[in-house]
């Protein structure tokens, strides 16, 4: 059986990856992460099939708890979410710069066949805003900070150098190396960070007519977790691609308006709606070209922004109709930021 090691594991992301691997039953998992995450109990932690491992990777001492003889790494732990750069952009560069490089120092010793590297749409804002671009937007479109002073770009500093880093050091430590770039990944427990959290938890709370919607005209293209995860193992085991770089997304683009408002509808508001501001800087279209993905991967999303918004709602509105409250940040945008240039 191929051994397989998820860091990150513990996350929106790499915890569906790692139940979608744990499940099929035809490798042997080890998922790590800061802590062990609540809900697992159904897992069988300490078996050869699922082991966890807790720590703080960006001590590089902490991989040695991992053991080794792993076939696939699924590198997905990071800071994530444009407000942490916003609110601590030293530690996105921090943390997430060292879990890159730990990760690397580690595999000279302990080699992998394959390394899949979680990277970001994010890394083309600084492009839109110097140059624009086309959407939907491929892959191939060139990556640019457009101002190295603001912090928001922190993230994106980080996904381009872990890009880099882990493409570069595939041939001298003889791994496969795929890049995966998400876009708006969505699903239940996606985390607190995000526009749909938000919007639920203020529609649970308290529901102002009119209701504010953030960046109203801007636009995105939501991709249901099970479809994310399904790209993603995909990618992975399509062997022989070493280097290649794939959206995993959904190419089904609407507004934030049109978001706001079905998620309103799901929850029974009848009030009206006020466009708002979002973070300034942020990115006005987005959408990702996933015909590569479709082509190479025979990658089709499966679920319907609808849909996959419903299921979500449904997560996030049970949560908040406990009375529980957001386990991180939230999203709204802070009023004092300047605008990406004006820094
Ligand atoms: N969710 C999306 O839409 C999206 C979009 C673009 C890129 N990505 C990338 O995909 C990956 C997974 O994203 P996610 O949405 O699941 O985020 P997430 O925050 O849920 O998962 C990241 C995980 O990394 C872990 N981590 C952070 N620092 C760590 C440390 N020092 N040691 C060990 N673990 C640590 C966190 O605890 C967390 O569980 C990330 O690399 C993210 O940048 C996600």
């Amino acid at each position: 059986m191929k051994k397989v090691l998820v860091l990150g594991g513990g996350g929106f992301i790499g915890s569906n990856i790692v139940r979608h691997l744990v499940a099929r039953g035809d490798c042997n998992v080890v998922a790590a992460d800061l802590s062990f995450p609540r809900g697992w109990d159904d897992l069988p932690n300490g078996s050869e099939r699922f082991t966890f491992v807790a720590g703080d990777f960006t001590q590089r001492e902490i991989f040695d708890r991992l053991g080794g003889g792993f076939d696939e790494v699924y590198m997905m732990a990071a800071i994530v979410g444009v407000n942490r750069t916003l609110e601590e952009p030293e530690e996105v560069i921090r943390v997430n710069t060292l879990l890159t490089m730990n990760t690397l120092d580690w595999l000279k010793s302990n080699p992998v066949k394959r390394l899949l590297f979680a990277s970001s749409s994010e890394n083309y804002a600084g492009t839109f805003d110097s140059f624009g671009g086309q959407i939907p937007t491929s892959e191939t479109i060139p990556l640019c900070i457009s101002d190295v002073r603001h912090p928001r770009f922190t993230y994106a500093i980080t996904k381009i150098h872990g890009e880099s880093a882990f493409l570069v050091s595939a041939k001298p430590l003889n791994y496969e190396c795929i890049i995966v770039r998400y876009q708006n990944i969505i699903g239940p427990n996606m985390g607190f960070r995000h526009a749909i959290p938000h919007i639920v938890q203020r529609l649970s709370e308290n529901p102002q007519s009119p209701f504010k919607v953030y960046g109203s005209d801007q636009t995105r293209a939501f991709c249901y977790i099970s479809d994310a995860v399904a790209g993603t193992v995909a990618a992975m085991e399509c062997y022989d691609k070493q280097g290649e770089i794939y959206h995993v997304g959904n190419d089904v683009e609407i507004t934030m308006d049109e978001l706001t408002q079905e998620i309103g509808r799901l929850m029974g508001y009848q009030g009206d709606y006020v466009e708002a501001m979002t973070y300034p800087g942020s990115v006005g279209r987005r959408c990702p070209d996933i015909s590569k993905c479709r082509a190479q991967l025979g990658y089709i999303p499966q679920v319907h922004w609808k849909q996959g918004l419903e299921k979500t709602v449904a997560w996030y509105r049970d949560y908040f109709s406990s009375g529980a409250k957001p386990t991180s940040g939230g999203f709204a945008p802070p009023e004092n930021f300047l605008p990406a240039g004006q820094k």
